[in-house]
Protein backbone atom coordinates (compact mmCIF):
# COMPACT_ATOMS: atom_id res chain seq x y z
CA UNK A 1 0.00 0.00 0.00
CA UNK A 2 1.32 3.23 -0.69
CA UNK A 3 0.27 7.20 0.57
CA UNK A 4 -0.29 9.57 -2.39
CA UNK A 5 -0.62 13.34 -2.24
CA UNK A 6 -2.63 14.93 -5.35
CA UNK A 7 -1.00 18.35 -5.39
CA UNK A 8 -3.70 20.20 -7.52
CA UNK A 9 -2.82 23.58 -8.83
CA UNK A 10 -6.05 25.29 -9.33
CA UNK A 11 -9.84 24.56 -7.44
CA UNK A 12 -11.97 23.70 -10.78
CA UNK A 13 -11.55 20.60 -12.53
CA UNK A 14 -7.81 20.18 -12.26
CA UNK A 15 -9.19 19.80 -8.60
CA UNK A 16 -11.99 17.44 -10.23
CA UNK A 17 -9.20 15.29 -11.72
CA UNK A 18 -6.75 15.20 -8.28
CA UNK A 19 -10.25 13.92 -6.95
CA UNK A 20 -10.30 11.11 -9.40
CA UNK A 21 -6.94 10.38 -8.99
CA UNK A 22 -7.60 10.31 -5.67
CA UNK A 23 -10.53 7.70 -5.74
CA UNK A 24 -8.86 5.25 -7.78
CA UNK A 25 -5.72 5.12 -5.67
CA UNK A 26 -8.31 4.47 -2.43
CA UNK A 27 -10.08 2.01 -4.81
CA UNK A 28 -6.95 -0.08 -5.39
CA UNK A 29 -6.24 0.10 -0.84
CA UNK A 30 -3.76 3.25 -1.42
CA UNK A 31 -3.75 6.03 1.07
CA UNK A 32 -4.67 9.51 -0.49
CA UNK A 33 -4.71 13.09 0.44
CA UNK A 34 -5.57 15.99 -1.88
CA UNK A 35 -3.84 19.62 -1.52
CA UNK A 36 -5.29 22.59 -3.44
CA UNK A 37 -2.09 25.19 -3.54
CA UNK A 38 -4.82 27.68 -4.87
CA UNK A 39 -7.40 27.71 -1.98
CA UNK A 40 -4.12 27.96 0.43
CA UNK A 41 -3.77 31.04 -0.97
CA UNK A 42 0.13 31.69 0.01
CA UNK A 43 1.43 35.56 -0.52
CA UNK A 44 3.38 35.83 -3.35
CA UNK A 45 7.13 35.04 -2.84
CA UNK A 46 9.12 37.56 -2.85
CA UNK A 47 12.96 37.94 -1.35
CA UNK A 48 11.76 40.85 0.87
CA UNK A 49 9.04 38.71 2.19
CA UNK A 50 11.01 35.82 2.32
CA UNK A 51 13.29 37.79 4.49
CA UNK A 52 10.59 39.09 7.04
CA UNK A 53 9.35 36.37 9.19
CA UNK A 54 6.15 38.11 9.52
CA UNK A 55 5.42 38.06 6.01
CA UNK A 56 6.39 34.18 5.47
CA UNK A 57 3.61 31.89 5.03
CA UNK A 58 4.04 28.39 7.36
CA UNK A 59 4.49 25.65 4.83
CA UNK A 60 5.34 23.08 7.36
CA UNK A 61 2.23 21.55 7.11
CA UNK A 62 2.57 20.96 3.11
CA UNK A 63 6.16 20.39 3.59
CA UNK A 64 5.47 17.39 6.32
CA UNK A 65 2.46 16.01 3.70
CA UNK A 66 4.99 15.74 1.03
CA UNK A 67 7.22 14.35 2.75
CA UNK A 68 5.27 11.97 4.77
CA UNK A 69 3.73 10.58 0.87
CA UNK A 70 4.99 8.23 -1.03
CA UNK A 71 4.75 9.69 -4.64
CA UNK A 72 3.05 13.10 -5.96
CA UNK A 73 0.51 13.62 -8.63
CA UNK A 74 0.81 16.82 -9.73
CA UNK A 75 -2.31 18.21 -11.45
CA UNK A 76 -2.18 21.83 -12.93
CA UNK A 77 -3.74 23.69 -15.91
CA UNK A 78 -1.80 24.96 -18.66
CA UNK A 79 -1.52 28.62 -18.13
CA UNK A 80 0.18 30.62 -21.28
CA UNK A 81 2.45 27.46 -22.21
CA UNK A 82 3.63 26.86 -18.77
CA UNK A 83 2.30 26.10 -15.66
CA UNK A 84 -0.06 28.81 -12.82
CA UNK A 85 1.68 30.82 -10.69
CA UNK A 86 -0.19 28.86 -7.66
CA UNK A 87 2.22 25.83 -8.49
CA UNK A 88 5.46 28.31 -8.99
CA UNK A 89 5.10 29.97 -6.18
CA UNK A 90 4.30 27.57 -3.82
CA UNK A 91 7.90 25.62 -4.66
CA UNK A 92 9.39 29.09 -3.93
CA UNK A 93 8.54 28.91 -0.90
CA UNK A 94 8.79 25.54 -0.17
CA UNK A 95 12.26 25.71 -1.55
CA UNK A 96 13.66 28.23 0.83
CA UNK A 97 15.29 25.71 3.20
CA UNK A 98 17.09 24.37 -0.19
CA UNK A 99 18.88 21.09 1.27
CA UNK A 100 16.04 19.80 2.81
CA UNK A 101 13.67 20.64 0.17
CA UNK A 102 16.29 19.02 -2.19
CA UNK A 103 16.28 15.95 -0.07
CA UNK A 104 12.46 15.70 0.00
CA UNK A 105 12.33 15.68 -4.06
CA UNK A 106 15.58 13.49 -4.95
CA UNK A 107 13.84 10.14 -6.13
CA UNK A 108 10.49 10.77 -5.05
CA UNK A 109 8.29 9.40 -7.80
CA UNK A 110 6.16 11.58 -9.25
CA UNK A 111 2.90 11.94 -11.63
CA UNK A 112 1.84 14.69 -14.01
CA UNK A 113 -1.70 15.42 -15.08
CA UNK A 114 -3.58 18.52 -16.38
CA UNK A 115 -7.05 19.63 -17.51
CA UNK A 116 -6.36 22.67 -19.88
CA UNK A 117 -8.17 24.20 -22.24
CA UNK A 118 -6.49 22.84 -24.91
CA UNK A 119 -4.21 19.82 -25.33
CA UNK A 120 -1.81 20.74 -22.07
CA UNK A 121 1.71 19.08 -23.39
CA UNK A 122 2.93 22.24 -22.76
CA UNK A 123 2.37 22.48 -19.10
CA UNK A 124 2.97 18.72 -18.70
CA UNK A 125 6.56 19.50 -20.17
CA UNK A 126 7.28 22.68 -17.79
CA UNK A 127 6.62 20.59 -15.00
CA UNK A 128 8.41 17.46 -15.96
CA UNK A 129 11.45 19.41 -16.83
CA UNK A 130 10.74 21.49 -12.96
CA UNK A 131 10.52 18.51 -11.04
CA UNK A 132 13.26 16.86 -13.10
CA UNK A 133 15.67 19.63 -11.98
CA UNK A 134 14.39 19.16 -8.96
CA UNK A 135 15.76 15.23 -8.66
CA UNK A 136 12.45 13.97 -8.43
CA UNK A 137 11.85 10.40 -10.47
CA UNK A 138 8.92 12.06 -12.94
CA UNK A 139 6.94 9.01 -14.85
CA UNK A 140 7.13 8.89 -18.48
CA UNK A 141 3.50 8.57 -18.85
CA UNK A 142 1.49 11.83 -18.30
CA UNK A 143 -2.28 12.09 -18.55
CA UNK A 144 -3.40 15.05 -20.90
CA UNK A 145 -7.12 16.41 -21.00
CA UNK A 146 -8.78 19.33 -21.56
CA UNK A 147 -12.12 20.73 -23.23
CA UNK A 148 -12.19 18.37 -26.31
CA UNK A 149 -10.62 15.71 -24.84
CA UNK A 150 -12.01 13.41 -21.43
CA UNK A 151 -9.29 12.37 -18.81
CA UNK A 152 -8.22 8.18 -20.18
CA UNK A 153 -9.00 5.96 -17.08
CA UNK A 154 -6.91 3.62 -18.32
CA UNK A 155 -4.20 6.18 -17.82
CA UNK A 156 -5.49 7.08 -14.44
CA UNK A 157 -4.93 3.31 -13.57
CA UNK A 158 -1.84 2.73 -15.26
CA UNK A 159 -0.05 5.69 -13.66
CA UNK A 160 -1.52 4.97 -9.97
CA UNK A 161 -0.46 1.19 -10.42
CA UNK A 162 3.13 2.40 -11.67
CA UNK A 163 3.56 5.17 -8.85
CA UNK A 164 2.38 2.90 -6.31
CA UNK A 165 5.75 0.24 -7.16
C1 LIG B 1 -4.36 33.02 -17.36
C2 LIG B 1 -4.78 31.79 -18.13
C3 LIG B 1 -3.96 31.31 -19.13
C4 LIG B 1 -4.31 30.17 -19.83
N1 LIG B 1 -3.46 29.68 -20.79
C5 LIG B 1 -3.75 28.50 -21.41
C6 LIG B 1 -2.80 27.91 -22.30
O1 LIG B 1 -1.74 28.42 -22.55
N2 LIG B 1 -3.13 26.71 -22.87
C7 LIG B 1 -4.32 26.08 -22.60
O2 LIG B 1 -4.54 25.00 -23.12
N3 LIG B 1 -5.22 26.62 -21.75
C8 LIG B 1 -4.96 27.81 -21.14
N4 LIG B 1 -5.85 28.32 -20.23
C9 LIG B 1 -7.11 27.58 -19.93
C10 LIG B 1 -6.97 26.69 -18.69
O3 LIG B 1 -5.92 25.75 -18.83
C11 LIG B 1 -8.29 25.92 -18.47
O4 LIG B 1 -9.35 26.83 -18.34
C12 LIG B 1 -8.25 24.99 -17.26
O5 LIG B 1 -9.26 24.01 -17.37
C13 LIG B 1 -8.43 25.74 -15.94
O6 LIG B 1 -8.32 24.84 -14.87
P1 LIG B 1 -9.32 24.90 -13.58
O7 LIG B 1 -10.72 24.57 -14.10
O8 LIG B 1 -8.79 23.85 -12.66
O9 LIG B 1 -9.22 26.29 -13.02
C14 LIG B 1 -5.52 29.49 -19.53
C15 LIG B 1 -6.36 30.00 -18.53
C16 LIG B 1 -6.00 31.12 -17.83
C17 LIG B 1 -6.90 31.62 -16.71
Amino acid sequence: MAKFLMITATSGTNLELAERFANVAKDKGHEADIVDLAAMDLPMFTVARSSDPEQSPDVSELTQQMIDADAWIVVAPEYNGSFPPTLNNAIAWLSRDWQNFRKMCTGTPVGLATHSGGGGAHVIMAMRSMFSFLGADVMGRALTSGRNKDANPETIDAMVDNLAR
